[in-house]
């Protein structure tokens, strides 16, 4: 049973779910006159697999830009891990124990695969240019940790055939991928995913759905992610926010976001992709 006013639940299949590890109290984003979120509040627990859902625009994205500090509210605060978060830059937020994948791939095309997830690492590395040149055994020493956790995880995503290429020239669907071992290399507490399976195909989506799972049952890692699916979404979440021009319209578990008649009216009754 999902209870908010207690320190956790277990899921349906099992799984335990901690307490709140982000707070989005009131939150409000304008661009100029465009109101892209107005008043939403919602958390996202230890371990939970949370989605946020609604039509285009409704302000999905602009939300996990909050999140991730691209964006910073006009009003509300953020609280992460029990403090409340001052304004903060992107890379802030990232060294906080934050990493996302975009909504549009976002990789260095002409780059490997192996060196895109490499710079999954840099939030990761204290030593800089000048620090490598003084101290050359200590740079060493972090580059070989951070090759470690680089490889493991490509290994765990199943793209090691592919390590060598350059990213311009895979399929759309394994791009994706490489975003989600990038973002895994930061090691993140929170993941965020920005439609991570808009596009692909059946198998690719069942692909996908795997390693979402599989990232959160073996890293513990809590992830949000937005998704047009329903069925993926369905699947994979254990709570849902809906979202229809920029407010909040439901929130609660897969079952009872179906059955609410105003996200009926506003979402589901309509056949999206
Ligand atoms: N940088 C920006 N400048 C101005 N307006 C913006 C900006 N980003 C988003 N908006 C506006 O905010 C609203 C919410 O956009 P957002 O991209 O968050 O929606 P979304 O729910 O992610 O939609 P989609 O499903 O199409 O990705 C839209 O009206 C959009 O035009
Ligand atoms: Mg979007």
């Amino acid at each position: 049973m999902l209870d908010a006013s207690q320190d956790g639940y277990i899921t349906e299949d099992g799984r335990r779910i901690g307490g709140v590890v982000m707070e989005m109290k009131n939150i409000t984003l304008r661009f100029g006159g465009v109101v892209a979120i107005k008043d939403i509040s919602f958390d996202i627990r230890e371990g939970e697999i949370r989605a946020i859902i609604g039509p285009n625009g409704a302000g999905k994205s602009s939300m996990l830009n909050v999140i991730s500090g691209f964006y910073v509210p006009q009003e509300g605060e953020i609280w992460f891990r029990g403090e409340r978060r001052p304004p903060m830059k992107p890379y802030e937020v990232a060294r906080q124990g934050i990493a996302r994948t975009f909504q549009n791939i976002a990789l260095f095309e002409g780059m490997s695969v192996l060196d895109n997830v490499m710079t999954g690492r840099l939030t990761h590395m204290k030593s800089g240019l000048f620090q490598q040149a003084l101290w050359k055994g200590k740079a060493e020493e972090e580059e070989v940790a951070n090759r470690e956790v680089v490889e493991h995880i490509i290994d765990f995503l199943e793209i090691q055939h592919i390590r060598k290429t350059p990213v311009a020239r895979l399929p759309y669907g394994l791009k994706k991928r490489v975003e989600l071992a990038r973002a895994l290399a930061a090691e993140p507490k929170l993941l965020l995913l920005d439609e991570p399976m808009a596009g692909m195909n059946v198998e690719e989506k069942e692909d996908m759905s795997r390693f979402i799972l599989d990232v959160n049952d073996e890293f513990g890692t809590t992830i949000a992610l937005i998704e047009h699916d329903m069925g993926v979404v369905m699947d994979l979440s254990d709570r849902v926010v809906v979202m229809d021009y920029g407010k909040k319209i439901g929130d609660g578990t897969p079952d009872e976001v179906r059955n609410n008649q105003e996200v009926i009216d506003a979402y589901l009754g309509v056949s999206h992709d």
